[in-house]
């Protein structure tokens, strides 16, 4: 056994062609698994890989002679392809652009996004780094304002199945366990979403997910690294901006439906295939409003050590 993720729990193989190999070395500098020794100028298997071969497949990318193939682990030589020359990619300045000229939205033209958008955000998606290969997030796509507003209001009725969380004896009860921080982000942001997803929604307000032409749920396995989803939202997202398309994260949906039975079901009934420790929905659709000016955001915090 390797490393296990939900796809597979074995350890890829590795193939080398000692008559295409020149014992350069690239293999044995880029596997960080140890798998690699050179050895009378040939490179072999060291015997001694830490994890077993996770199908990172950087060694056979890096060959210049195509002396190494990894099979398994959802990796093949077919997997390999040629690299855009360095002319043909985007220069800092015209993707800060891009990321400048992005901002959460919500308000969406009453517009199909096309098949072949999808298709270009989910490619670029999947170039996302994962915490282990082969990538261990899976994505829900929810096409049609009607599917989604389908969905939106079936969360809505899920929730209210769960409103005693918001109850101020369930508060105070929680309050030592889960500490103060998480108490004060329940009382003053979790209880009125609660509150505001159910009510409006049976007023015909969809603020889940705005009623939004398109959206996708990315989200993991309980093997996955919880960072990976919210990664692969982020690369969607940027995609997305790329091909004119707005879109918004939507982080209001993924934690409710973990945990117990009821949760379970409602994933069961929206194809949802695992419960995660992290996972995000990502709205997409074409932009009903614009924005006359960016907004400068600063982190929290930046510290430097040097
Ligand atoms: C992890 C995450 C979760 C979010 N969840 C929601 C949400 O549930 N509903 C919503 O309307 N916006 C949501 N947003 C959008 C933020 O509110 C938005 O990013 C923020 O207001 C800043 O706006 P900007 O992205 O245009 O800079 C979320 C954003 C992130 C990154």
């Amino acid at each position: 056994m390797a490393i296990p993720t939900s796809r597979t729990k074995e350890k890829a193989e590795i193939k080398i062609n000692s008559e295409k190999c020149t014992g350069c070395g690239l293999c044995v500098s880029v596997c960080k698994d140890f798998s690699f020794v050179i050895e009378n100028n040939k490179a072999v298997l060291s015997g001694a890989s830490l994890f077993g071969c996770v199908g990172c497949g950087h060694c056979m990318a890096i060959c210049p002679f195509g002396a190494i193939e990894i099979f398994g682990r959802e990796l093949s030589p077919d997997n390999l392809f040629e690299i855009p020359n360095k002319d043909e990619l985007p220069q800092y300045e015209q993707l800060l652009a891009l990321l400048q000229h992005r901002r959460s939205l919500r308000e969406f033209l009453d517009k199909e996004v096309e098949y072949e958008l999808i298709e270009k955000i989910l490619t670029a998606a999947q170039t996302a780094p994962m915490g282990l290969p082969p990538s261990d997030v899976n994505v829900l796509v929810i096409r049609g304002k009607e599917k989604n507003r389908a969905f939106a209001k079936e969360f809505s009725e899920y929730l209210k199945g769960m409103k005693f969380m918001t109850s101020k004896i369930f508060l105070t009860i929680m309050r030592p366990f889960w500490g103060k921080e998480n108490d004060e982000m329940f009382r003053s942001f979790i209880s009125p979403l609660f509150e505001a997803y159910t009510t409006e929604m049976d007023k015909g307000n969809n603020f889940i997910n705005y009623d939004a032409p398109l959206s996708m749920y990315f989200y993991g396995s309980p093997y996955t690294d919880p960072a990976d989803s919210i990664i692969a939202a982020t690369y969607a997202m940027i995609a997305a901006e790329s091909i004119g398309l707005g879109s918004c994260m939507l982080g209001g949906i993924h934690p409710f439906i973990q945990m117990g039975k009821k949760a379970k079901k409602f994933r069961a009934d929206h194809e949802i295939k695992f419960k995660s420790r992290e996972g995000i929905f990502v709205i997409f659709g074409y932009p009903a409003v614009h924005y006359q000016k960016g907004i400068k955001r600063t982190f929290a915090s930046t510290s430097t050590i040097q």
